[in-house]
């Protein structure tokens, strides 16, 4: 094996993450909440799988990520383990299971490491939480800080729109992206503020800045899998890229299939026993 084939099959770690940033490597991360979907992206290459409590949108079909609960995320995140092999798997600790007292913080967070073998979890918040964060990170739970535009806090928001695009909320991102780098965080996602902002962020953190309608001055970007395959339709932020029109092709597949049955056509001579 080459010495460029060993590097793409061994296994990423959060400190090969830092190594990425480094030497200017751009990071690639995707969601994925199901063993079929995660061996793939695996496969392909993605540096880091999300276990996004974004399940609770394109998998249960809610309208927030706040409804989705612990066993359900340590559910996608078992079938997810087991399709991976060599990228680094977080997993996002749900709504409500975190933010009450560091000591819940920290049992949530074992109950994922232990059950569903994941290798680090990704909070959202800055300084209202850094004591849960820092109460897991001493139980040795690597943790990837989330700021910007938090989900979980869309009824505060009140709206999906940019946030930190005034010189108050800007300060408190810097402040607390420099407060989750200060306490140990090995990486930090950034979602849907202004690219000069996230560029100053990934500027002066020597910890990884991945970003999600961030911009491209940060050191990795991550998309949903449901929406940059093109299956969440209704969903057309500026930010998103559609990779592939895969709603398109399985209604096809779908209709042909209904076509087939009705007409008798499927199944045919070769396709019985
Ligand atoms: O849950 C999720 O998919 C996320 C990404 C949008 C970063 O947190």
């Amino acid at each position: 094996m080459s010495t460029a084939q060993a590097e793409n099959t061994r296994k990423v770690t959060t400190s090969r993450l830092t190594e990425m940033k480094h030497r200017g490597e751009k990071i690639s991360m995707l969601t994925a909440y199901d063993y079929t979907s995660a061996k793939l992206v695996d496969e392909a290459g993605m540096d880091v799988i999300l276990v996004g409590d974004s399940a609770s949108n394109v998998m249960a079909g809610n309208v927030t990520t706040l409804p989705i609960t612990l066993d359900q995320m340590i559910y996608h995140a078992k079938s997810v383990m087991k399709g991976v092999k060599r990228a680094l798997v977080v997993v996002d600790l749900p709504f409500g299971t975190y933010q009450g007292n560091s000591k819940e913080a920290l049992a949530s967070a074992i109950r994922v490491m232990k059950e569903s073998h994941a290798e680090a979890l990704k909070l959202e918040g800055g300084a209202e939480i850094a004591e849960s964060i820092q109460r897991i990170l001493c139980a040795g739970i690597p943790v990837m800080g989330h700021l910007g535009l938090t989900p979980q806090s869309i009824n505060k928001f009140g709206t999906y729109s940019v946030r930190a695009k005034e010189e108050a909320e800007a300060k408190k991102l810097i402040e607390d992206a420099k407060l989750l780098e200060d306490i140990g965080c090995f990486a930090i996602v950034l979602e849907k503020i202004p690219a000069k902002l996230a560029e100053k962020v990934a500027r002066e953190l020597t910890i990884p800045v991945i970003g999600i309608g961030a911009g491209g001055g940060v050191d990795g970007q991550v998309l949903v899998m449901h929406d940059m395959l093109g299956m969440t339709m209704g969903f057309s932020p500026r930010f998103l890229r559609r990779y592939a029109n895969v709603g398109e092709i399985m209604t096809d597949a779908f209709r042909h299939y209904i076509s087939d049955v009705k007409t008798g056509d499927f199944p045919n001579e070769k396709e019985q026993y």
